[in-house]
């Protein structure tokens, strides 16, 4: 069955539903790491995304401190053309792997340069702020964004974690071809203002974390997040730990007839549910192996009607009214 796609704001670069995410391919050795990742599945998983017929992938330089691009990099090797390829600037990291934020103009092109090395590439599809840090930087790291669009080093300028202000300040000087937010079941901040806020000035959007980092897959159980590694950076997320975590599971129960109505598995519900929303351009799933994004690459293609998106809002707000009464 071949992918549905979207169209990406004014850009009218189609994407399909789902994107590969490539953080957790990034590896565990770094502050944000997800435990061991062995490189040859890493690769296997981006090629298999590819042979099913996913049409972008999300990265950034900070991933693995650099790892994550490299392996993408090596993974579409030859292939090149099959991909629209997103990466996104504005992290940095310190002798001891401690992660700050620096937008200056020479940072940013740095950066940059050294991207399209380890992608080897020649030019960046969407180049996007990873987060508006320090904000005092944001005009000066887009401005020298749009420079390198200029020189057809970037073809997209984005951004991520961004706010409305933040938002309209950057519009101002260059359009925004995309938002990248954090969206799913149990984070919808984006839902009232910045989601109308895209498709009225016609912004894409990349909603990243569908799956709550793996929680919403059905297959976490107080025995799994127990036996992670310890450089997996969810061991201390606040969603993995009480009370939320005993709470997120029953959510997870509560949505398995949902998915078995609709013939889908928990991890595509999850995605079809942030992609009900029209604003939404696509997804943006990760993968640490094949039989993974093979499951959840046609999650782009499903439909819930509205008895479904209902039903979910009633799980939604008993999950709520749980964690607000727990001691
Ligand atoms: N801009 C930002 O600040 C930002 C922040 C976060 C993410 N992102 C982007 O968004 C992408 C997606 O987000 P995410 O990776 O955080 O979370 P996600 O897509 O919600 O979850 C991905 C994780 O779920 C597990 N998984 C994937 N498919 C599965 C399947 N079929 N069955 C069971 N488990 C499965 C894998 O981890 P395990 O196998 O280890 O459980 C995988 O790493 C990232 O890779 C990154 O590109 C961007």
């Amino acid at each position: 069955m071949s992918l549905e796609t979207r169209s990406l704001g004014y850009t009218g670069e189609q994407l399909t539903g789902v994107g590969l995410g490539t953080w957790a391919i990034g590896g565990g050795d770094w502050q944000y790491g997800w435990g061991p990742q062995e490189d040859k599945e890493s690769v296997a998983a981006i090629r298999r995304a590819l042979d099913v017929g996913i049409n972008w992938i999300d990265t950034a330089r900070i991933y693995g401190l650099g790892h994550s691009e490299k392996i993408v990099g090596e993974a579409i090797a030859g292939r090149r053309d099959e991909v629209f390829l997103a990466t996104k600037c504005g992290r940095h990291w310190k002798e001891d792997g401690a992660v700050y934020g620096s937008l200056t103009a020479a940072d940013v092109r740095r950066e940059c340069e050294s991207s399209l090395k380890r992608l080897k590439t020649d030019v960046i599809d969407l180049y996007q702020i990873h987060w508006p840090d320090p904000l005092g930087e944001i005009e000066e790291g887009w401005t020298e964004i749009a420079k390198m669009v200029e020189e057809g080093k970037i073809r997209y300028a984005g951004v991520s974690n961004f706010a409305m202000e933040q938002l309209r300040t950057v519009q101002a000087i260059h359009p925004v071809a995309s938002l990248q937010p954090p969206y799913s079941m149990l984070r919808r901040g984006v839902e009232d203002t910045l989601l109308p806020y895209c498709a009225e000035n016609n912004i894409g959007v990349i909603v990243y974390s569908p799956m709550v980092c793996g929680l919403l897959t059905g297959k976490f159980s107080k025995t799994r997040l127990a036996g992670l590694p310890a450089n997996d950076w969810r061991r201390g997320n606040v969603e993995f730990r009480a009370p939320a975590f005993e709470a997120n599971l029953a959510l997870v129960d509560g949505l398995k007839p949902i998915a078995e109505c609709n013939n889908l598995t928990l991890s595509q519900l999850a995605i079809a549910w942030v992609l009900r929303r029209p604003e939404v351009t696509s997804a943006i799933v990760g993968a640490r192996r094949p039989d993974q994004i093979e499951e959840t690459a046609q999650a782009g293609n499903a439909v819930l009607s509205k008895d479904d998106v209902l039903a979910v809002e009633k799980l939604l707000t008993r999950r709520l009214e749980t964690i607000a009464a727990a001691p």
